[in-house]
C-alpha cells in the first residue's frame, strides 16, 4: 500500500500527521505493507522555489502510487491559491477525479447542532461532480483595473460530465443499500446548464428503477437539510453547489474538523483529503482536530479494500468523541496529536 502524501499548508500539516499516526498504528497491527512517501508541495515550498508541482508530478503519483493523501492548502500569503490551483485542483482536473465523495454522517447526538434531532438523523452522501463547473477556470477580464472592468467566469457541464457522476451516484445508492437519490441545481435559474442536467438525471434515473429519484433546486435544499435531514441518502450536484452543500453538511456532523472526503476515479489513482482548509489561525497552536483527516482515511482504506480497518477507524473515533477524547471545536480539551493518540489508543 503506497500512499503519496501531500500535507499541505497551515492545519492541513498538523491533521495530516495525524493520519499518519493513524495509518502506521494499523499497519504495525495489521500488515498493511504500507509505504508512505510525502510531498513538499504547498504555499512554502512554491514560495521557496516558485514550483506549485514539478513537471510530471501527477504521472509519478498515477503510476506510482496506490492512493494519494492530501492535507490542505492555502496560505495569506498565497492570496490567488495559484498553488492550490495547481496541487488540489490540478489533482482533481489531471487526473480527472469526477467523483467527489463527501459522507456525511454524524457519529455522536452531543455534535448534532439541530434541535430535536439526533446523530442518527443525519446520514447522508453528498456526490460532488469534481471536474467541470465553474472550476474549470475558463473565462477571463476584459479592460481590468478600469471602469469598464468586465470578468467572466464560465460554468460548463458536458453530457459525460454530467452522465458519469449522476451514473455513479444511482451505483452507490444500488449497491450500498441507499434507497433515494436526489439531483440539485439552479435548473430555474441557469436554464442551459440545468437543462442538461434535469435531461441526464431523468435518462439515468430511468436504468434504476429500484432506486426513488428526486429533484430540489439547491437553495431549497439547503433549506430542508437543516430543516429535517432525514429524508436525505444520496444527493448528486454539481462542482460548485457541491461545496457549498458539504460545508453544510460538515456543520450537521459537527463541524468542519469532522468531515472526510474522497476524490476518486473507479479503477484509477484517487485522492482523499479532508473537507477543511487549511484553518491559517489554527496552524501550529495544536487546536485543529485531526478526526476529518483520519476519517478520510477510513475512506481511503475502505476504497483500498481495507472495509474491516475503515469500520474500526470510524468507530475509535466514535468513541473518542462519545469520551470528549478530542479537541475543543467538538467539545474535548485535547490537543491535535492527544486525539490523534486517542484514535489509536482505541484501535485493537
Ligand atoms: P477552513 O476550513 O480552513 O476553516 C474555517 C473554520 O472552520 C476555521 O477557522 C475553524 O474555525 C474551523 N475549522 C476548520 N477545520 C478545522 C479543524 N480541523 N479543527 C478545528 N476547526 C476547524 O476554511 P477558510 O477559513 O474559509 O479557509 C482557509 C484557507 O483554506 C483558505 O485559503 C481557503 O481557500 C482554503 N481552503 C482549502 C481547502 C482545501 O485545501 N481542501 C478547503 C477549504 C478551504
Ligand atoms: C473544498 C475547497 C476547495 C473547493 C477550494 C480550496 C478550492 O473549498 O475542497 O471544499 O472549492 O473545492
Ligand atoms: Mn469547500
Amino acid at each position: 500500500m503506497k500512499i503519496a502524501l501531500v500535507p499541505g499548508d497551515g492545519i492541513g500539516v498538523d491533521v495530516s500527521r495525524e493520519a499518519v499516526k493513524v495509518l502506521e498504528a494499523l499497519d504495525s497491527r495489521r500488515s498493511l505493507s504500507l509505504e508512505i512517501v510525502s510531498f513538499p508541495w504547498s504555499a512554502d515550498h512554491y514560495l521557496a522555489t516558485g514550483e506549485t508541482i514539478p513537471a510530471g508530478g501527477f504521472d509519478d503519483l498515477s503510476r506510482n502510487f496506490d492512493a494519494i493523501f492530501m492535507g490542505a492548502f492555502g496560505d495569506p500569503r498565497v492570496p490567488d491559491m495559484k498553488h492550490a490551483a495547481d496541487i488540489l485542483l490540478g489533482a482533481r482536473f489531471q487526473l480527472d477525479l469526477y467523483v467527489n465523495y463527501r459522507p456525511v454522517r454524524c457519529l455522536d447526538d452531543r455534535l448534532c447542532p439541530l434541535k430535536g434531532y439526533s446523530a442518527a438523523d443525519v446520514d447522508f452522501v453528498v456526490f460532488r461532480e469534481n471536474t467541470e463547473g465553474s472550476y474549470v477556470g475558463t473565462g477571463g477580464n476584459f479592460k481590468k483595473g478600469t471602469p469598464d472592468e468586465v470578468a467572466l467566469q464560465e460554468d460548463i457541464s458536458t453530457r459525460k460530465g454530467v452522465e458519469r457522476i449522476i451514473r455513479y451516484a444511482f451505483e452507490f445508492a444500488r449497491d450500498r443499500g441507499r434507497r433515494r437519490v436526489l439531483m440539485a441545481d439552479k435548473s430555474n435559474a441557469m436554464r442551459f446548464v440545468g437543462d442538461l442536467w434535469q435531461r441526464t438525471f431523468a435518462a439515468v434515473a430511468r436504468e434504476f428503477p429500484q432506486i426513488e429519484s428526486s429533484h430540489l433546486y439547491v437553495d431549497a435544499l439547503c433549506l430542508q437539510l437543516v430543516r429535517d435531514p432525514r429524508p436525505f441518502d444520496v444527493i448528486v450536484t454539481n462542482n460548485m453547489f457541491g461545496d457549498i452543500v458539504t460545508d453544510l453538511g460538515a456543520a450537521l456532523q459537527g463541524g468542519l474538523g469532522m468531515a472526510g472526503s474522497g476524490n476518486i476515479h473507479p479503477g484509477r489513482i484517487s485522492m482523499f483529503e479532508p473537507v477543511h482548509g487549511s484553518a491559517p489561525k489554527y496552524a501550529g497552536t495544536g487546536k485543529a482536530n485531526p478526526f476529518g483527516a483520519i476519517l478520510t482515511v477510513a475512506l481511503m482504506l475502505e476504497h483500498l479494500g481495507r472495509g474491516a480497518e475503515a469500520r474500526e477507524i470510524e468507530g475509535a473515533v466514535a468513541e473518542c468523541v462519545r469520551d470528549r477524547r478530542c479537541t475543543f471545536d467538538v467539545g474535548g480539551e485535547l490537543s491535535t496529536s492527544q486525539a490523534g493518540d486517542a484514535v489509536i489508543e482505541r484501535l485493537s
